[in-house]
């Protein structure tokens, strides 16, 4: 099946939003097959953010994403890459709807509470990354209630 990366970023761990943001997935019936509470290495968040690292914002992602644990998880169904996307809603919180996490919960793109892969090659990369040690198989009892 489908995965993706998803994190609570410290900021959303200090407002203990981690319940909040995990009811969301589980209401919507996507799979949870990896969790960890970590305090991220700086080596892991610049390959995590490799892409950004040319940015004049990279050194305060930095420092924002080192500034407390984390909540590194790993969630599997269809289309999860992008419909953890919607859930979570635009990167500017302030253009982010209600109804999304970051529609709800915040306003500034420094501090947008959490992180969802953007392809689904990425979220392999990135579970690779998060995730050495790899991620539970289990298959539900309750998978006809959630797809025909
Ligand atoms: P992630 O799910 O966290 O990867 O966000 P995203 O895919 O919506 O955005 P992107 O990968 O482009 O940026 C990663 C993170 O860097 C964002 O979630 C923000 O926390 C931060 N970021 C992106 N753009 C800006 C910016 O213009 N200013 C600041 N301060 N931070 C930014
Ligand atoms: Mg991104």
């Amino acid at each position: 099946a489908e995965r993706t990366y998803i994190m609570v970023k410290p900021d959303g761990v200090e407002r203990g939003l981690v319940g909040e943001i995990i009811k969301r997935f589980e209401n919507k019936g996507f799979q949870l097959v990896a969790l960890q509470l970590l305090s991220p290495k700086q080596e892991t968040l610049e390959q995590h953010y490799a892409d950004l690292s040319s940015k004049p914002f990279f050194g305060g992602l930095m420092k924002y994403m080192t500034s407390g644990p984390v909540v590194a998880m790993v969630w599997s169904g269809k289309g999860v890459v992008k419909s953890g996307r919607v859930l979570l809603g635009e990167t500017n919180p302030l253009a982010s709807l209600p109804g999304t996490i970051r529609g709800d919960f915040c306003i500034d793109v420094g501090r947008n509470l959490c992180h969802g892969s953007d392809s689904v090659e990425n979220a392999e990369k990135e579970i690779a990354l998060w995730f050495p040690g790899g991620v539970v198989s289990h298959t539900r009892v309750m998978e006809k209630l959630i797809y025909e």
